[in-house]
């Protein structure tokens, strides 16, 4: 599935991402800055948040109560906040748009 990584700079990076993976694997796996991901997806470390875009929340879900606690040491927390280890990269989040706050923590 396609995922659209946008830095905080504006920088966007559309990447086919293997489904299975998740969207921080997929943003690691190609490099993308701005994802530190330092727990390696454990939900363990809130350097992982992205912004889910308005449009593709009902596809992403909502976080489950490990995420949501999690996302009180992240960085910047908006509406649309989201641990990017905690989102499944499927054919349902084709396209999916996701911002990443201005750093990590
Ligand atoms: Fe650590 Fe997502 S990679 S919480």
């Amino acid at each position: 599935a396609k995922i659209t990584y946008i830095e905080h700079d504006g920088t966007s990076h559309t990447i086919d991402c293997e489904n299975g993976m998740t969207v921080m694997e997929g943003a690691i796996k190609n490099s993308i800055p701005g994802i530190d991901a330092d727990c390696g997806g454990a939900c363990a470390c809130a350097t992982c948040h992205v912004y889910v875009d308005g449009a593709w929340k009902d596809k992403t879900g909502s976080a489950e109560q490990m995420e949501e606690d999690m996302l009180d040491f992240a960085f910047d927390v908006r509406d649309g906040s989201r641990l990017s280890c905690q989102i499944k990269v499927s054919d349902e989040v084709d396209g999916l748009v996701v911002r990443l706050p201005e750093k990590q923590f």
